[in-house]
């Protein structure tokens, strides 16, 4: 509570917790989590590194996925470090500001997750259901408009969140009972009606998330559709070889 001021509206700092009640086995958790982010790490910058080199991936498909590489590698990088620095120096102090970043960042950057997700999932749609019109319709332009508007979502939606928080009281407790700040653990500590804030954040993942989901629930059902209703028996399983 060291940091906690009465004088202000917000304390100057939060102290995140890590796990309640595994405190002591902190130094055991961090393990797998390093090895874990480290692997991400090197996963995801192989990934970018080898579709930039290679031009035979210069496919819509790669495209999306070297987007969705960059989207990773942003939220673990907004979350991981802070949180072994929280596991292995008792380090779990974090600047309200750069709380408030982080609540952005891993918001909108997963929000832009599942976007590229649906984005891939669109491809697969349109090169199975509309084979030969799939370079006509997924162009370069088209594929970097797509990904600019997932961005632009993401952003848009989730930009407010900080300032939902931004205007709070934290009267009670700056103590975060989480590994990282994020939006609804922040508002279960604040003393203000909050009903309306947590509508939007419910309203904007729905919106996001989970209209992606139905669709890309739809383009499967779509792309089942066709596979299953092919004329013959050799198209059906050629269909099966692009659906993976
Ligand atoms: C990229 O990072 C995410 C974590 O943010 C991880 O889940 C995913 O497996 C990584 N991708 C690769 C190819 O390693």
């Amino acid at each position: 509570m060291s940091a906690y001021n009465k004088t202000n509206v917000h304390p100057s700092t939060f102290i995140l917790i890590g796990i309640p009640g595994l405190e002591a086995a902190h130094i055991w958790i961090s393990i797998p989590f390093c090895v874990v982010y480290l692997l991400a790490l090197l996963g995801n910058c192989s990934l970018l590194f080898i579709i930039k080199t290679d031009p035979s991936l210069h496919e819509p498909m790669y495209l999306f996925l070297c987007m969705l590489a960059v989207a990773d590698l942003v939220v673990c990088t907004t979350a991981v470090p802070k949180l072994l620095s929280l596991f292995w120096f008792h380090d779990g102090e974090i600047r309200f500001e750069a709380c408030l970043t982080q609540v952005f960042l891993i918001h909108s950057c997963s929000t832009m997750e599942s976007g590229f997700f649906l984005a891939m999932a669109f491809d697969r749609y349109v090169a199975i259901c509309n084979p030969l019109r799939h370079s006509a319709i997924l162009t370069h332009a088209v594929i970097g408009g797509m990904g600019l508007a997932i961005v632009l979502r993401g952003t848009a939606l989730l930009s407010p969140h900080p300032f939902l928080l931004r205007w709070l009281p934290y009267c009670r407790t700056n103590i975060i009972s989480h590994t990282y700040c994020e939006f609804m653990a922040l508002i279960k500590i604040a003393c203000a009606e909050t009903r309306i804030r947590r509508a939007y954040s419910l309203i904007v993942a729905f919106l996001t998330g989970g209209l992606d989901f139905i669709l890309i629930i739809c383009s499967y059902v779509l792309i089942l559709h066709t596979v299953f209703h092919l004329p013959s028996k050799d198209a059906r399983s050629h269909c099966m070889i692009l659906f993976k």
